[in-house]
């Protein structure tokens, strides 16, 4: 949900973190941002002007059109090969929308298991955020994006992560430390019940 923070001159370690939980733990890693992205960028997409202005504003996406990307990739997936049904959905749901549309789409053919939460700082994770910015070329890696996607995650992502907290859903990793020792919280939670 959110990134953290790290010496200067780091990576943010969220790739990282995923990577490795991938590698250790056979997920597939999917992230909602990466295939908004993605379709943004496809040619003849009805959808990527649209995509652009909610990403750039640090808002979020009808689910209609994420869920049907998250869906295909997941069917995807299963169809080359059957066994890989685990999956490390990244980045949503972001909002009661993104909820509904997964509780519609997947009722009764996805379990969530849990949801990770890395807790970070918000004035760690603009830092972070900005450094990538000096080279990920992404449209929303400035201050004034970073501040919406602040406000859009207190007010729309936080009250997400409560709902699941109170089903006993929620396993809170302290982002703000290294790699090492973020990933080191997270072997534990994944030995435990991943
Ligand atoms: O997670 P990531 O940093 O890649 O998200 C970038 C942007 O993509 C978000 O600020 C939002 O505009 C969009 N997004 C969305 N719905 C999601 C995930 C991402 O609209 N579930
Ligand atoms: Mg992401």
């Amino acid at each position: 949900m959110a990134a953290g923070a790290l010496p200067p001159g780091q990576a943010r370690p969220g790739r990282a973190i995923q990577s490795r939980i991938v590698e250790k733990y056979g997920y597939t890693h999917l992230s909602a941002g990466d295939l908004l992205r993605d379709e943004r960028k496809r040619p003849g997409s009805q959808y990527g002007e649209l995509i652009e202005n909610y990403i750039k504003e640090g808002e979020i996406v009808p689910v209609e059109i994420t869920i049907s990307l998250l869906k295909r990739a997941m069917d995807q997936t299963m169809a080359a090969n059957s066994q890989k049904n685990k999956f490390l959905i990244d980045g949503f749901p972001r909002n009661e929308d993104n909820l509904q549309g997964w509780n519609k789409t997947m009722d009764g053919k996805a379990d969530v298991s849990f949801v990770l939460f890395f807790d970070c700082d918000n004035e760690i994770c603009i830092g972070r955020c900005l450094e990538r910015g000096k080279s990920s070329g992404r449209s929303d890696d400035n201050r004034e994006s970073l501040e919406k996607r602040i406000h859009t995650y207190l007010q729309s992502t936080r009250p997400i992560i409560d709902l699941y907290e109170r089903m006993g859903k929620v396993r809170k990793v302290d982002a703000s430390k290294s790699v090492d020792e973020v990933f080191e919280k997270v072997v534990q939670i994944f030995d435990k019940e991943g």
